[in-house]
């Protein structure tokens, strides 16, 4: 039999698309789970509000119905985040038990076996996964049922190949008990990893977060990851404390009012994808900047191809 080269180069295509999802599928498998009791469904908003509704609240809907994720580059296709709302028949959410929730977040692994390699939370406690998954079965607002889709995701063959570059999953630790939060600085950096400033403020996006070990992230905190805004494309800020190029002559009040209310020192707004983490409490802001000041000072200008604030 003889080959012609197109021919081959279809083959391969074909074999190496069928091995990309091959990979992208993995078991989950479970030990013994005990829930936490009284899960503080407060506390769970704080943490869906900071963390998850960055990407899956929809402001059309006012609810955490999924909305279309901005970080996949258009020529893999189009990816859409899932409804987290308590509708039976369009949110995944609603299927989940706790056991199968602990384990996407810790791994970033579906109850399909599917990998979802934008999210894991690897260091959540389990009494704040408990608290998470309250809250999303709640009577908040923005967690009832909402009946719909805003998308489908399909990816393209370039999408499910460029899915085999992405982290794999970690193993999954069954128990994690997260940090005294009376130790401010371990707190703080609790705070980081959990909500996921680390993912929006690195030198890149998905395919270089190290979500088992942030630290190791290159340009960890020093900004530099670019979004594309409907206004124009903007890059993360230098969050480490360099005098000249990060927020080295900050105060606590300043870092209070870019967290907490979006207000930079100059009075301006801060732009988009940047939020306002509100349902963080002072203390927490004040843990965040305290955990900041023990990295070193990185010199990055991560802003400066960037229309001015
Ligand atoms: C960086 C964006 C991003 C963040 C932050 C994020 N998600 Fe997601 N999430 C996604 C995307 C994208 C999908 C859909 C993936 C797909 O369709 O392949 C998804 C899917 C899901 C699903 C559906 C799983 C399934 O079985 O289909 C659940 C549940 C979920 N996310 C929960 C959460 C929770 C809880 C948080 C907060 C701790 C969170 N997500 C934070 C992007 C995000
Ligand atoms: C979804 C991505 C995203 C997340 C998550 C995020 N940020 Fe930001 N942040 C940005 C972007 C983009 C900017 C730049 C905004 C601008 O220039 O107007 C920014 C700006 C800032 C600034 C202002 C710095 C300056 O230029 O003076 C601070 C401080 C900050 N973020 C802290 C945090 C903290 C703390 C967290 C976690 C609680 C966090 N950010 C989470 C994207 C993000």
């Amino acid at each position: 039999m003889k080959f012609r080269l197109p021919t081959l180069f279809a083959y391969m295509l074909a074999a190496l698309f069928i091995l990309g999802s091959c990979k992208t599928y993995y078991t989950p498998t479970y030990n013994a789970y005990q829930p936490t009791p009284n899960a503080s469904v407060e506390r769970g908003k704080m943490l869906v509000q900071s963390s998850c509704a960055g990407c899956h609240f929809d402001p059309a809907t006012g609810k955490l119905s999924g909305r279309q994720f901005m970080s996949t580059p258009g020529i893999a296709g189009k990816v859409y985040t899932a409804n987290l709302t308590q509708s039976a028949t369009h949110s995944p959410m609603s299927k989940y038990n706790e056991a199968e929730f602990v384990y996407l977040m810790r791994t970033g692994v579906a109850r399909n076996g599917h990998y979802i390699p934008y999210m894991p939370r690897h260091f959540m406690s389990d009494a704040d996964i408990s608290a998470m998954y309250a809250y999303l079965r709640s009577s908040d607002e923005a967690v009832q049922a909402h009946d719909a889709v805003s998308g489908l995701t399909n990816l393209n063959l370039i999408g499910h190949m460029g899915s085999i570059l992405l982290p794999k999953p970690e193993p999954f630790r069954p128990t994690v008990s997260g940090e005294d939060m009376s130790d401010q600085v371990a707190y703080g950096r609790y705070l980081v990893y959990n909500i996921g400033c680390w993912e929006c403020h690195s030198k890149k996006g998905p395919m270089s977060l190290k979500h088992a070990h942030p630290e190791e992230t290159k340009g960890y905190m020093a900004g530099g990851r670019k979004f594309k805004m409907p206004d124009g494309d903007i890059h993360s800020s230098n969050i480490t404390m360099d005098k000249a190029t990060g927020i080295g002559n900050y105060t606590a009040e300043d870092f209070r009012n870019a967290v907490l209310k979006n207000i930079a020192p100059d009075g301006k707004k801060l732009r988009p994808p940047m939020k306002d983490f509100h349902l963080l409490t002072e203390q927490e802001a004040d843990a965040i900047f305290a955990y900041i000041k023990t990295l070193p000072p990185v010199k990055h200008d991560a802003q400066r191809k960037d229309a001015k604030r």
